[in-house]
């Protein structure tokens, strides 16, 4: 049998490299060509697997010239990025990596919640710019908040987890949460108007789906607490990023931490520079461990289909 060939086509950790050669599959690393989409289309044809992160974008028309691929590997967990309707359609699988970056990214949701409790990226700016506004800067405690969490699945869970190590009270809205998990996680399970009703902080961990696509539209911002924080290190298109931009300038919501955006990469949003606004450039699965993990399981997974089916 002839050995297959893999692209990966976004940055992915060397160790995959490393295991693809191993395990004797072909492999061309070309992490910056999931931005040229034109490269991409003119080679995707030569190879039986296509390994990706977050840039390479899997559409209808990237497939009607990949003849001899048979799978797509996310290493991550969300294959928005996957028309997956077009990949069945020409018999290609679609896979990804569903718990390897979810301590990670957990992580960031709870490192964005003590960044907009006491503000720390804006008094890392002033204090650097040797203003010394001590009095400017005055947070809010988590202890005994009441943390809303949409979607207590892997990256939820964790959150969910933390946040009671923390001594948060934590709620959670998710249709597949069981009374039995949620006894486990030691949170509260309820309905979505009553999270938004009661949260102190909200913090968002569900795929974009047609369901979840705005959660957080401007009519369910209009329903949560004054003064609740937003965290959102799950997908954008979760929340309406114009009406969250009302709501803050109104003092409704207090502030708005946000990982993720409705167009990526985001050069430019109604809600950069918001003085109440903390971003970052997606980088909820950006740590080394993580990076290993979701690397490691794309080599084995894609290895494993091409050489056995399995
Ligand atoms: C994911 O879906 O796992 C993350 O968005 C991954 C990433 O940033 O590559």
């Amino acid at each position: 049998m002839a050995r297959p060939r893999v692209l990966v086509s976004d940055k992915l950790s060397e160790t995959a490299v490393q295991i693809f050669r191993d395990r004797g599959v072909d492999v061309d690393y070309l992490p910056d060509l999931g931005k040229d989409k034109e490269k991409l289309a003119r080679i995707i044809g030569d190879y039986d697997g296509l390994a990706i992160r977050s840039a390479t974008k899997v559409t209808e028309k990237l497939l009607a010239g990949a003849d001899r691929l048979k799978v797509v590997a996310r290493a991550g967990i969300g294959v928005d990025n996957v028309d997956i309707p077009a990949a069945s359609k020409k018999g290609v699988i679609v896979m990804n990596t569903p718990f390897g970056n979810s301590v990670t990214t957990a992580e960031h949701a709870i490192a964005l919640m003590f960044a907009l409790a006491r503000q720390i990226p804006e008094a890392n700016g002033s204090t650097h710019a040797g203003k010394w506004e001590k009095n400017r800067f005055m947070g809010v405690e988590l202890f005994n908040k009441t943390l809303g969490v949409i979607g207590a699945g892997n990256i939820g869970g964790i959150v969910c987890d933390r946040a009671v190590g923390l001594h948060m009270k934590v709620i959670a809205y998710d249709p597949f949460l069981s009374e039995e998990r949620a006894k486990t996680l030691g949170v509260t399970k309820v309905e979505l108007d009553e999270l938004l009703a009661r949260a102190d902080f909200i913090t968002l961990h569900v795929p974009l789906t047609d369901k979840t696509r705005n959660i957080l539209s401007r009519e369910n911002l209009a329903k949560t607490k004054k003064g609740v924080r937003i965290i959102n290190c799950a997908r954008g298109g979760l929340l309406d990023e114009a009406a969250l931009k009302d709501a803050l300038d109104a003092g409704h919501v207090a502030g708005a931490a946000l990982d993720v955006f409705e167009v990526e990469p985001a050069v430019d949003n109604v809600l950069f520079n918001h003085p109440n606004v903390v971003v970052t450039p997606h980088l909820g699965a950006s740590t080394t461990e993580a990076q290993e993990n979701v690397a490691l399981q794309v080599a084995e997974q894609m290895s494993d289909y091409l050489l056995t089916g399995a």
